[in-house]
């Protein structure tokens, strides 16, 4: 595959990553030599063992979101990443090298992402990862759990015995909302093809609607004649 150079790290060493030197569709993606990032002051460099993927990455590749954030290319694409702690700035307390933590690496500039064999990222924004959940599972929940979280608890107030209908709910943000809602103690209604239904009565959802072969305002209304406090178009 052809790459993307960026300048020669001090020392010379590299790292791979996948990197896009203009916005495009998936063929702008190459494998690429970089060099290993440092950490700031305030940083810590994760050596990533698995990345999230989400829609916001194609987004991104496509220039969709050039007018909302700086950018400056080549990019690495990815905002969530888990992984190993390899290095800390000198102001980090609390991370130890080799301690297991994932982390929502948006940062000021799209620049230097997840998908990459090494990240630095803020410490406030680096958690550890509980014992029983692998890198994979815990590369997915950074992004779409900090959505869920913020639109339920801080946008929303969600209360326990609130009735709540998700759209999207098979997704990665809907099927962490249905998670958070059911534990706040919420009703919950979500839309899902078919085929996802299982899935989302298996998160707590307490009925699945199909979009595709019926009208979810009337699905809901039959159920809820007087009305229900949130809808969430996850
Ligand atoms: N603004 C923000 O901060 C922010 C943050 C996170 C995500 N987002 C955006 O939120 C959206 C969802 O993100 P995600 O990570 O959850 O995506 P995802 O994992 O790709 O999930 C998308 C879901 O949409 C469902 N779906 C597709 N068409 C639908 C329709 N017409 N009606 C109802 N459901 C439909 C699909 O399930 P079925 O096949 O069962 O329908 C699928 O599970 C994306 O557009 C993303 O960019 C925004």
């Amino acid at each position: 595959m052809k790459g993307v150079s960026r300048s020669p790290a001090k020392g010379g060493k590299t790292v791979k990553a996948i990197v896009i030197g203009s916005f495009g569709g998936p063929e702008v993606l190459r494998a690429a030599e970089v060099p290993v990032p440092e950490p700031m002051e305030n940083e810590v460099l994760i050596e990533v063992a698995c990345t999230g993927v989400n829609p916001v990455d194609w987004k991104i590749r496509e220039g969709m979101l050039s007018g909302m954030f700086p950018h400056e290319f080549p990019i690495i694409p990815g905002w969530d990443a888990a992984g190993r702690v390899k290095a800390v700035g000198r102001n980090v307390k609390g991370f130890r090298i080799g301690d297991r933590v994932y982390a929502y690496c948006r940062k000021p500039k799209v620049k230097d992402g997840t998908y990459a064999e090494f990240v630095t990222m803020d410490h406030a924004a680096v958690a550890p990862i509980p014992e029983n959940v692998g890198f994979a599972e815990a590369a997915c929940i950074p992004l779409a759990g900090l959505t869920a979280w913020q639109s339920l608890f801080d946008a929303a107030k969600i209360q326990a015995g609130d009735k709540v209908l998700f759209h999207a709910g098979a997704g990665g943000v809907g099927s962490l909302a249905i998670q958070f809602a059911k534990h706040a103690g919420a009703k919950v209604y979500t839309t899902a093809r078919t085929a996802n239904h299982a899935y989302v009565t298996s998160l707590g959802a307490d009925v699945a609607i199909d979009y595709t072969k019926e009208s979810f305002v009337e699905a809901v209304r039959k159920r809820e004649p007087g009305g229900i406090d949130l809808v969430y178009d996850a």
